[in-house]
Formats: structure tokens, C-alpha cells, sequence
């Protein structure tokens, strides 16, 4: 039973790879809206471009830049090397990383290890730990969510929201009930942060006020104009034949609230710091979240083509967005981070509807 179980979840981590790998399941009709936020070009910067700091804190981690590795894999073979050489890039940059939704570490030692590796080539890094709201919902237990933790000597547990991902995907469990209620309990058995984020269809104020009534330390809204777990869903049901859940996918493939959108109305919400991440994809991007008031900007998609090529292609990549994050603090004379949260911006249309 448990090699089936086993058996099944490499398969669909290896599909959730190689889907968003080899075909195109980014967003189609919508977008972040981080284009409709300008930040105002300071002609006198009055600083110099190579004493400019990218430094932050985090959850009581100093970090490299406000940039975040976000979840994506484990509990598959092909996962060791992606994990790996993520978890070094951090490491070499003194950024942070969230590990891929982590059940199936608990069906053995060798899933175990395709996670555990991440703590390994990252032992000083800020390293996130990560289960599904659903699998708490169908009763993942404390004492194994603390297994989980232990695997990784995690600095915090990331729980990630997906009930459309659950809808669509064929072998999925759409079961939301008491989600919030598991979330709370945790939050006061766990002696780590608890970060909750979606996957890519945003959160609202109304749900962020939620979980930070729930106690919980950070939100990452994961909002939509990236990766579509619709999409990758749509595609894996499509190629089992259930044309049903395939043209749910399709329909819903770009549903969610743009990250610009969400990131606005929940750091305005709540007093915890918010991640923004979902369909970031330059330094620019990145930096534009962190004048929206951001604590960090998270990236998945780009990071992950990188990953299966090398620990240099990730880090390379990494720099890249490094050095358009530094640009942009240049061209609006920001010397610290902090001086960039207060860098003016003006918002245009479609954006400004959003914030009503
Ligand atoms: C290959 C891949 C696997 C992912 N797996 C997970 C996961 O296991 N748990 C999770 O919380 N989010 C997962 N995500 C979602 C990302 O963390 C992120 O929220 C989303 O992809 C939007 O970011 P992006 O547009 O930069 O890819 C995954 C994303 C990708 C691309």
C-alpha cells in the first residue's frame, strides 16, 4: 500500500516538473498588474551604485536581498538535484528557500532524502519546511507535521492553500473544512513561524485578516500572472483522459487575483510581513513589490529552469535578478531597502480597479 501510495506521488511530483518544464502553463490571459506600477525615476540619485545594500531581515534572518526561493519540489528522484542545487545557490547568496510540498517525505528514508539535501548544501540558509492545508484538513497530524520539520531543521513551516489545484487535479481532494482551525492549532504547538501562501491564485484581505487572527507570521499571497496550477492540472488530467477535470483546468486556467492586486490589499490588511510572489520574473519585478511594501519577493518558474541545469545557472540567475533589484534601487536613490519601501509610485489602470 504505502509503495503504491509511493509510487504515485513520484509520479505526479515528476509530472508537476516536467509539465511546466517542457510546456508552456504560464498564465494566459491575466498578468501580475506589476506593470501598471510605475516607481518614479530620481534623476539625483546622490548615492553610489556599488554602496548601494540589498540587505534585509526576515523573521529574525539577515538575508542577502529580499528574495525568496519559492516552493516547489521533493519527494521524486529528479527532486535532489533541483533541491540541491537551489539550496546552494542560497546558501552562496544568503537568500532564502521554501521546500516543495513535503507528505510524501514520510513514506521513507529515500523520499526523505530528496529534502533533506536542501538542508545539506544550505546549512546556514533560511529554510522552509511545507505541507498542504488540504492534507491538514484530512488530519496530517502535529506530531508528524514535526517530522516533516525535523527532516529539514526547518526555520519555519510554509502551509500552502491550492483548493483549485485540488479541484482539478485528477487524483485531487478538494477538502477545505476546518483548514483554519488546523492552521490555529498549529501556530501554538509549533515552536517555528508558520507562513500560509497559495500557489498561485492570490489572497485576499479578507483571508489574510484571517490568518493573522489565526496567528500566523507571514503571508505570501502567491497571486495569479505566473505559474497556473490550473494549467499544470488541466495538462495532467488531459493526458489521463478525464476530459472533465482537463476542460475545468482550462476554464479556470487563469483565475486569481493578480499579485500587484493582492499584495496591495494585504499588506494595507494585516500587520505581518507579506511575500509577494506568483509571475515575478525580473529584479525590477522584484523590487517594484518591495515599494508596494513587500518583506520579500518569492520566485519559482525562472528558478526552477536554472535549477535542473546547475547550482552556477541557479546562482547565476539569482545575480541577474540581484543586479536589476540594485538598478532599480539606484534610479530611485534608494541606498537601504527601507529607503526603497518609501520610493513614490503611481498605479494605472487595470490596477487602480482592483483597489476600488
Ligand atoms: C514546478 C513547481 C512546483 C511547485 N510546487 C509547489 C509545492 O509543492 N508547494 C507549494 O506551496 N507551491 C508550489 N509551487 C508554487 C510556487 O511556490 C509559486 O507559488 C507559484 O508557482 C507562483 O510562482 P511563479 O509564477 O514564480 O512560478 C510550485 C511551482 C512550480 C513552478
Amino acid at each position: 500500500m504505502k509503495e503504491d501510495e509511493k509510487e504515485v506521488i513520484a509520479k505526479r511530483k515528476l509530472d508537476g516538473l516536467k509539465i511546466p518544464l517542457e510546456r508552456n502553463v504560464q498564465a494566459r490571459t491575466t498578468s501580475t498588474l506589476l506593470e501598471c506600477v510605475h516607481l518614479i525615476h530620481n534623476a539625483l540619485p546622490e548615492l553610489d551604485f556599488n554602496s548601494i545594500d540589498t540587505s534585509t531581515t526576515f523573521l529574525n534572518h539577515r538575508f542577502g536581498a529580499p528574495l525568496l526561493i519559492d516552493a516547489m519540489t521533493g519527494g521524486t528522484p529528479e527532486a535532489t538535484k533541483i533541491n540541491a542545487n537551489l539550496a546552494a545557490a542560497a546558501e552562496k547568496l544568503n537568500l532564502g528557500m521554501v521546500l516543495g510540498s513535503q507528505r510524501a517525505a514520510l513514506l521513507g528514508e529515500d523520499l526523505a532524502e530528496t529534502y533533506r539535501v536542501a538542508r545539506k548544501e544550505g546549512p546556514n540558509i533560511f529554510l522552509a519546511a511545507n505541507i498542504g492545508g488540504a492534507q491538514l484538513a484530512r488530519g496530517l497530524s502535529v506530531e508528524n507535521v514535526k517530522k516533516l520539520i525535523d527532516i529539514v531543521k526547518a526555520d519555519a513551516l510554509v502551509v500552502h492553500l491550492n483548493p483549485l489545484q485540488e479541484l482539478i487535479q485528477p487524483e485531487g481532494e478538494p477538502t477545505y473544512k476546518g483548514v483554519l482551525e488546523r492552521i490555529r492549532e498549529l501556530t501554538k504547538q509549533l515552536n517555528i513561524p508558520i507562513i500560509v501562501k497559495e500557489v498561485g491564485c492570490g489572497i485576499s484581505r479578507e483571508v489574510a485578516l484571517k490568518l493573522q487572527l489565526a496567528g500566523v507570521a507571514a503571508i505570501n499571497v502567491a497571486g495569479a500572472g505566473g505559474t497556473s496550477w490550473a494549467g499544470i492540472e488541466s495538462q495532467r488530467a488531459q493526458d489521463a483522459n478525464v476530459t472533465q477535470k482537463a476542460e475545468l483546468g482550462e476554464v479556470f486556467w487563469d483565475w486569481g487575483v493578480p499579485t500587484a492586486a493582492a499584495l496591495i490589499e494585504v499588506v494595507k490588511a494585516v500587520k505581518v510581513p507579506v511575500i509577494a510572489s506568483g509571475g515575478i520574473r525580473t529584479g525590477l519585478e522584484a523590487a517594484k513589490c518591495i515599494a508596494l511594501g513587500a518583506a520579500l519577493s518569492g520566485m519559482a518558474y525562472p528558478l526552477l529552469k536554472a535549477a535542473v541545469v546547475s547550482k552556477e545557472e541557479v546562482e547565476a540567475t539569482l545575480n541577474k535578478i540581484i543586479l536589476h533589484f540594485k538598478a532599480t534601487m539606484f534610479l530611485v536613490g534608494a541606498q537601504k531597502v527601507s529607503e526603497l519601501r518609501n520610493a513614490r509610485k503611481v498605479i494605472t489602470q487595470p490596477l487602480k480597479d482592483w483597489l476600488g
